[in-house]
C-alpha cells in the first residue's frame, strides 16, 4: 500500500493503473468499521482501492471541532493495509488549499435546508474538497455512506452538474449493536450521553413504525421522533425532519402514494452534536 501526500505522485499511481478501474472512499480518518465498508465495497467492484484522509479545514465553522476533530493516522493506516487497499492520499493543508486558492463549489438549494442551515458554510467546504479528491485520484466509482445523507444527495448534485466521469456508490449505515450510527465524533460521547444516544435511532425506529402501519403524515412523523427524543434527558434535538428526499422540503400533512421520505436529525449531547437517519421509501 502505498501512502502519499504529493498529488503529481497520485495522478503517476493511477496512470500506472492503466485501464483498472478504481474505487475511491473520501475520508476525514479516524477509521471506523462504517469507513472500512465502504473500503470493502469498493474492494470488492474494483480492481483497485484508494482512501483519501483528510480533515477538510473548509467544511468546519469557526465554531466548530477542527482543532479536536480526532486523528490517528497510524492506526488508519494498520487498518487500510489489511483491507487491500492500493493507496492513500494524505495531503494536508498547503497542498489542498495552496496561497492564493481562491475557488469554491457552491450548490444552491440542496444545501440550504437541515445541516445547511446550522452550518452555512459545511457544504461549499465539502463540495470544493470532493470536487478537488475527484480531480486528483480520478476513480471509477466514489463510495459514500448513507449515513450522512445530505452530504450523499449533495455529492450526487455536484457529480452531475459538473460532469464528473464516475459512478456514485451511496452505502448503508453501519451501526453499533444498540443502533448507534458509527461516527469519529462518537468518541466525545462521555458514558453517560454514550448510554443515551441510542435515542436517535429508536426516535427513528418509532417513525418507521408508524410509517409502516400506514401513516403518510409528515408532522405525525416528526412528533413520533421528537416523543422519543423528549423521553432522553440528556438529549438536546438540533432538527427533526421529514422530508421529500429529493428536494429535502419538510412534508407537512398528507406524503403523496408512492412518495419518499427522508427520516433525519441531528442532537447535542453535551458539545457533541450526533446526526442520523432513515429512509422510507414509497410503494
Ligand atoms: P467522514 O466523516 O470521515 O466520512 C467518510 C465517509 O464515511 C462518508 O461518506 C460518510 O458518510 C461515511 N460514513 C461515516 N460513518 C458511517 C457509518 N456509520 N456507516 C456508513 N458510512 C459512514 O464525510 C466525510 O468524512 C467528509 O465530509 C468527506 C466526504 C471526506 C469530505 O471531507
Amino acid at each position: 500500500m502505498e501512502v502519499t501526500n504529493d498529488i503529481a505522485t497520485v495522478r503517476a499511481i493511477r496512470r500506472a493503473q492503466g485501464a483498472g478501474t478504481l474505487g475511491f472512499v473520501p475520508t476525514m480518518g479516524y477509521l471506523h468499521e462504517g469507513h472500512l465498508e465502504l473500503v470493502r465495497r469498493a474492494r470488492a467492484e474494483n480492481d483497485h482501492v484508494a482512501v483519501s484522509i483528510y480533515v477538510n479545514p473548509l467544511q468546519f465553522g469557526p465554531s466548530e471541532d477542527l482543532s479536536r476533530y480526532p486523528r490517528d493516522m497510524e492506526r488508519d493506516l494498520t487498518l487500510l493495509s489489511a483491507e487491500g487497499v492500493a493507496f492513500v492520499f494524505t495531503p494536508d493543508d498547503a497542498i489542498m488549499y495552496p496561497p492564493g486558492f481562491q475557488t469554491k463549489v457552491l450548490i444552491s438549494e440542496v444545501t440550504q435546508p437541515l445541516e445547511g442551515a446550522r452550518r452555512p458554510t459545511h457544504f461549499a467546504g465539502v463540495a470544493t474538497v470532493v470536487a478537488k479528491l475527484f480531480n486528483i485520484v480520478q476513480p471509477t466509482r466514489a463510495y459514500f455512506g448513507q449515513k450522512d445523507a445530505q452530504q450523499a444527495i449533495v455529492i450526487r448534485r455536484l457529480a452531475r452538474d459538473l460532469d464528473f466521469d464516475l459512478e456514485l456508490i451511496i452505502c448503508p449505515t453501519v451501526r453499533e449493536p444498540d443502533g448507534l450510527a458509527m461516527s469519529s465524533r462518537n468518541k466525545y460521547l462521555t458514558a453517560e450521553q454514550r448510554a443515551a444516544a441510542p435515542a436517535l435511532y429508536r426516535a427513528l425506529q418509532a417513525a418507521r413504525a408508524l410509517w409502516e402501519g400506514g401513516v403518510r403524515d409528515g408532522m405525525r412523523l416528526r412528533g413520533a421522533m421528537e416523543d422519543v427524543l423528549a423521553a432522553e434527558p440528556l438529549a438536546r434535538p438540533d432538527y427533526v425532519s421529514a422530508a421529500d428526499p429529493d428536494t429535502l422540503r419538510e412534508w407537512d400533512g398528507a406524503i403523496p402514494d408512492g412518495a419518499s421520505v427522508l427520516l433525519s436529525m441531528a442532537v447535542y449531547f453535551g458539545q457533541t452534536r450526533l446526526i442520523d437517519n432513515v429512509m422510507l421509501a414509497g410503494a
